[in-house]
């Protein structure tokens, strides 16, 4: 009775934008209805989570340009039914063989402007392809030709540009006139796509189609390889014909933990994303936070402290795997949060300078967007994709008609030197040749009793880890359904800078002045991620579909 009083006062006082969507089968949730409709046909047409989340991966590279990609890279985790195993397969870019630990610093030594972020320095050797390909390969039904159909259909006859589309062409236009070819394609040669016109990418339909034909050779070794080193080689980049050929998606370990009975499998490095949620989660997990109760200051006080020193180990510990020994073990062990205990005090923020890494036991060793899927039989994949910032690089590759990726920011251009998201980095992220640049995308999944209960995921650089971290509190501690979950307003502490970044409505003006009486910094942000997500009621089995409204015009698409 005590426990139901105490869920009544502190149960959340906002209304979900609108009720999560409902249905029996399957259900994808995307940033765009086009890219989740695409995939709402191939799951009824027979094909799994794989081949909807292939064929959506395709669709998004089409329809959502500033993210979806063919010239980037992600992370897929998934859920296999039949097995009841979790995989993980990472797509992220990698580092030409010419590219070296200051390729972006200047004379000075400093970090030169702009050169990590735009042009065709910036990029990484795309992985989406080989990503894409590896999943369907591993796990896909239908045929990989069929999965690429809808994208080809879209790019050559054309989608409507919505509204959001347009601001987001119109916010992104400075970055889009410089390169001719971008210019050309997404600005009409220098005038404003208009909300309601019909937006054709004819090269791109070409580009998809030779996929569909020969499969990731195409893109790696083919006809669009040798367009991509030309384009690179004419314009001052250094991702060569070996450098794509070299290319290989992975199959990686998940990172596994366990928050309150709930199992979580998220990414692993080269992504922090699973190591950093699931070390927080451990953290606040000896606290009652549903007693505490959402968006109280005790609450947001305590996760802070969690994201800080998480964050902190981040900057440390994390990067490619295949380069430095990044102790994952140590870092997910509940007796490693247990460590962390006696520093957070509850009315104290410690200064993040006081504040520094901790000793894990060694181990054995402005976009992006997420989507969730989830089928008839239970399977369920995560995919978190970006060209890193919003447009990615600005380049499209002439005659190719797709974008590439500016994720060589990504790296620490200048260890102990912020980058684009203000992220300080440290020596395991340094640049080298071959090498992964360290990600915060957090493509994750949630078991209860075995059984798959939830997919869940963002983009939004390193807020992303900590927007899946309090969508998982929301549901756990709070009650939330998935929609109030995911609609819930959100807050983000990544070490350095010190400081609470919060959506306006996260905090009210009481908690504020207690989180500041503690010691915390408050800074405002309008919006902090865009989390697709989905929720398998376990008694039921309905999968309700939870878009996030935040960027305005995600969908939910069930059957
Ligand atoms: O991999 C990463 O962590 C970043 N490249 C993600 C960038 C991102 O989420 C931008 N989105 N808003």
């Amino acid at each position: 009775m005590a426990f139901a009083v105490i869920a009544l006062i502190t149960a959340p006082t906002f209304p979900a934008s609108r009720p999560a969507e409902r249905a029996r089968h399957g259900m994808v949730v995307s940033t765009n209805p086009y890219a989740s409709d695409v995939g709402r046909e191939i799951l009824q047409k027979g094909g799994n989570a794989v081949d909807a989340a292939v064929a959506v991966g395709f669709a998004l590279a089409v329809v959502h340009p500033a993210a979806g990609n063919i010239g980037g890279g992600g992370f897929m985790v998934l859920h296999d039914s039949a097995s009841g195993r979790e995989h993980s397969i990472d797509y992220r870019e990698m580092a030409p063989a010419s590219a070296h630990r200051d390729m972006y610093l200047d004379e000075q030594g400093e970090v030169a402007p702009e050169r990590s972020t735009v042009g065709y320095l910036a990029s990484g050797v795309p992985g989406s392809v080989a990503g894409m390909h590896l999943a369907w390969k591993r796990f896909g039904k239908l045929p990989w030709k069929d999965l690429l159909q809808p994208s080809i259909r879209l790019a050559r006859d054309g989608v409507i540009v919505s509204h959001v589309f347009a601001r987001s062409l119109k916010n992104a236009e400075k970055l889009l006139s410089r390169f001719p070819e971008t210019n050309r394609i997404f600005l009409k040669g220098g005038e404003l796509y208009q909300e309601g016109e019909t937006f054709r990418q004819p090269e791109l339909a070409r580009t998809l189609q030779r996929i569909a034909k020969k499969g990731p050779d195409a893109f790696y070794k083919g006809e669009i390889a040798q367009l991509i080193a030309e384009d690179m080689r004419a314009n001052g980049g250094n991702i060569t014909l070996k450098d794509l050929a070299d290319y290989r998606a992975k199959m990686r370990q998940p990172v596994q933990g366990t928050y309150r009975g709930y199992e979580i499998v998220s990414m692993g490095p080269p992504s922090s994303g699973g190591v950093i949620l699931v070390e927080m989660l451990n953290m606040v997990e000896p606290y009652p936070l549903t007693n505490l109760g959402f968006g109280a200051s005790r609450t947001v006080h305590l996760v802070a402290e969690a994201m800080r020193r998480a964050f902190a180990d981040r900057a440390e510990f994390l990067g490619d795997p295949d380069f430095s020994e990044v102790p994952v073990a140590g870092l997910i062990a509940k007796s490693y949060a247990q460590q962390w205990k006696p520093g957070i005090l509850p009315d104290w923020a410690s200064p993040s300078s006081f504040v520094s890494h901790g000793s894990p036991a060694p181990g054995e060793s402005a976009d992006t967007t997420h989507y969730s899927v989830v089928d008839a039989d239970g399977n369920g994949v995560a995919v978190t994709t970006t060209i890193n910032g919003s447009y990615g690089s600005g380049v499209t590759i002439r005659g190719a008609g797709f974008l590439m990726n500016n994720e060589m920011d990504d790296f620490s251009s200048k260890p102990g030197t912020p980058n684009m998201y203000g992220l300080i980095q440290g020596e395991a992220n340094s640049i080298g040749p071959g090498k992964r640049p360290l990600s915060a995308m957090t493509p994750t999944l949630v078991k209860k009793d075995g059984k798959l209960f939830m997919v869940a995921g963002s983009p939004g650089g390193p807020t992303i880890i900590n927007t899946v971290f309090q969508i998982i509190l929301n549901v756990v501690d709070h009650g939330m359904d998935i929609q109030e979950a995911v609609d819930a307003p959100r807050m983000h502490h990544q070490w350095l800078p010190d400081q609470i970044a919060a959506e306006p409505e996260a905090l009210v003006m009481d908690v504020v002045h207690a989180l500041q009486n503690r010691g915390h910094k408050i800074a405002y942000r309008r919006r902090i991620g865009d989390a697709h997500c989905i929720l398998i009621d376990p008694e039921t089995g309905i999968r309700y579909g939870a878009p996030d409204p935040r960027r305005g015009e995600s969908k939910a698409s069930g059957y």
